[in-house]
Parts: structure tokens; sequence; C-alpha cells
């Protein structure tokens, strides 16, 4: 992947953390190897370890035992203020400070650092702008005067402020409703296009998962790493019931979305109907094929010259040998 990258590496090695009084460990021997500019993703069931792991990372929450390093140095030599400049965090359920404004929310850190006021100010309203908030509109409101969508991408800002190149993000996105998590989404892997931080995300959603992850960790109980692969090896490869249980129904549909029309080997050029760009996916093709009721799509490149056409039969030969293993009848 050639995006660059501002972020830091992350090496977890056997932390484990054992909350007083508690029988088992929430957090057991988890290790890690996070490279720069990576966007993970932790999956798993609610309580499970997630929140308890990445708290760690920013010191939080302090492992029992183990280690964290951060751009190889280890995180329990760096003092809080080193720590803030360099990881950001976006926790669970948003938590913008109610009595302050937005711009007050966003300063949080800059302040603690003791950025100037203009600096502070200038970072407020690029942060603002960069998370598609007009700051004429929206810096002197206060958190409830703003749409939850909105409220959750002043939680991004508010990570952001310091530029840190490490992001943990706590279900960032996950009080909204469809569409506008959608739309978050969208937002973001943009956003994380031209940043190129390194990013841990938690979710419960898979799906979001394989939209955003280059690579997921599917968490058992006391964040026992179960699968750690990019999403399509994930999808293709399922290394248990219990991965497969994450993944739902409907697994060799999610791979569509991951593979470029470009990397089918297409029909002949002789199809009609609506035509699919070559640098869309096997998914959007299908929706083409579907909408065209059930016939080949024409296949065009960026200049609009049809270069194939394009089938069920083509995307299915796409899918691939391992198909098979998936238990997925060919026609
Ligand atoms: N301060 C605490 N004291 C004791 N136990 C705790 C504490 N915080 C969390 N736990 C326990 O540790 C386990 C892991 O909690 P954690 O918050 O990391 O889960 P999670 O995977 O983030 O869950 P969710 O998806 O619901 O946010 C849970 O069993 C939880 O009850
Ligand atoms: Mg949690």
């Amino acid at each position: 992947m050639s995006k660059s990258t501002s972020g830091a590496s992350i090496e977890l090695s056997n932390v484990t953390k054992s909350y007083p009084n508690q029988p088992q460990a929430a957090v057991e021997n988890f290790s890690m190897s996070i490279n720069p500019g990576e966007l993970i993703m932790l999956v798993g069931p609610s309580g499970c370890g997630k929140t308890t792991t990445m708290k760690m990372i920013n010191r939080i929450i302090e492992p029992t035992s183990g280690s964290i390093k951060i751009d190889g140095e280890d995180i329990l030599s760096l003092d809080q203020n080193t720590l803030r400049r360099r990881i950001g965090y976006v926790i669970q359920q948003i938590g913008l400070f109610p009595h302050m404004t937005i711009a007050e929310n966003v300063s949080v850190v800059p302040k603690l650092l003791g950025w100037d006021k203009a600096k502070t100010a200038a970072r407020v309203d690029e942060l603002l702008s960069l998370v598609d908030l007009d700051p004429a509109k929206f810096a002197n409101r206060y958190p409830k005067q703003l749409s939850g969508g909105q409220q959750q991408r002043i939680g991004v800002a508010r990570a952001l402020a310091a530029d840190p190149p490490v992001m943990l993000m706590d279900e960032p996105f996950g009080a909204t409703d469809p569409i506008t998590r959608e739309k978050l989404q969208d937002e973001f892997l943009r956003l994380q296009a031209t940043i190129g931080k390194t990013i841990v995300f938690v979710t419960h959603d898979f799906d979001e998962a394989i939209k955003l992850g280059d690579r997921i960790a599917v968490l058992s109980e006391r964040s026992q790493i179960e699968q750690f692969d990019t999403p399509a090896n994930i999808l293709a490869n399922p290394a248990s019931d219990y991965v497969s249980s994450f993944i739902g129904e409907g697994a060799a549909l999610k791979r569509l979305a991951l593979i470029p029309i470009s990397s089918a080997k297409l029909g002949a050029a002789t199809a009609s109907g609506p035509a699919v760009m070559v640098t869309e996916n096997l998914r959007e093709a299908l929706d083409h094929i579907v909408l065209n009721g059930g016939s080949p799509v024409p296949v065009t490149d960026a200049k609009g010259k049809t270069v194939g056409s394009i089938s069920v039969k083509e995307i299915s030969n796409a899918l691939g040998a391992d198909a098979s293993a998936l238990g997925i009848k060919k026609g």
C-alpha cells in the first residue's frame, strides 16, 4: 500500500490486566504487532476486553504485566504529556464535556500541552473543517445542540487535536443510525487516506470492521485473539466456527465488496445495459447485473471505453478456487 503515513508502530507483548477481586483476567497474554499507518479493528463480544486492551495502550489502565512499545519506546517510560501528544483517544459513547463549547472540547489536549490561544484557535478551526463542520456555525455551540453524528465527528476532531501518530477509537460511530454511520465511515476512510495514522479501532460490527480495517483481530473472552488477518483472508478462510459466527451470513457477498472488477477475468465486450467501471468492486457489478435482469453488463475503463463484460459466472470465478472450501456451490 502506498499511502503516506504519519503513524507509529505499536508492539504489545504478553500484556495482561487483572482487575482486583476478579476470578479471571480481563485481558490475558495479549500480543500484537501493529505497523505504522495501519488501521487495526478489534472485534469481539461485549465484555471480552476490547476497551481494557485499548486503555492500556495510553495508560488510562496500567497493565498488570507485559510490555507495550510505541515506535520502540516502552510507554511506561513516557510521561503523561508525551503520551497525550502521541495518542489521540475517542472514548466509547463520545464523552464530550457537556458544559464546554465545541471549541473548548476540541482544545482540551492543546490546553494541557500549553499551546497559546492563537495556535489553539487556528487548530480548532482547521479540525472542525476537517470533519466537515463549519467553525463559524459550530465552535460556540454546546454538545447537546449537535446531532449524534455531529457529536461523533467532534469526538474524532478532539482526538486529532495534537496531531498524534496513534489514534485509539472505541466504537466511535456506535451511537448513530445506519445511514449516518455509513457516512461517518466514508468520511473517516477519506480522512485516514490523507492523515495515515496508526489506528486501533474497536467495534461490535463485523461489517464495519471489513469496510474500514487493514487487518481485523477477532477476539474472544479475555481478549484472546481467535484470528488476526486482512478482511479478505478472514472472509475466505475463517479460522474457526467462532470466527465464522462473527462473520455471519453472506460471507461470499461480503467478499465481493473487497475484490475490484479489475481482478476478474472479463467476458467479451458484447453485453448491453448499464455499464460498470472497471475500478468498481464485484458487489457493485452484481448489483448492476441484478438490475439488468440477470444479464451480463458492459465494463468500461476510466475513459468510458468498453473493455469487456461481466456476468455472475465471471464473478463466482473471481471468488476463486477457495469458493469450494467455503461450501459455495457454483452454478
Ligand atoms: N474497573 C473494573 N473492575 C473490574 N472489572 C472490570 C473493570 N472494568 C472492566 N471490567 C471487566 O473486564 C472485562 C472486560 O471489560 P471491557 O470494558 O474491556 O470489555 P469490552 O470488550 O470493551 O466490552 P463492551 O463491548 O461491552 O464495551 C469485563 O468482564 C468487565 O466486566
Ligand atoms: Mg468497551
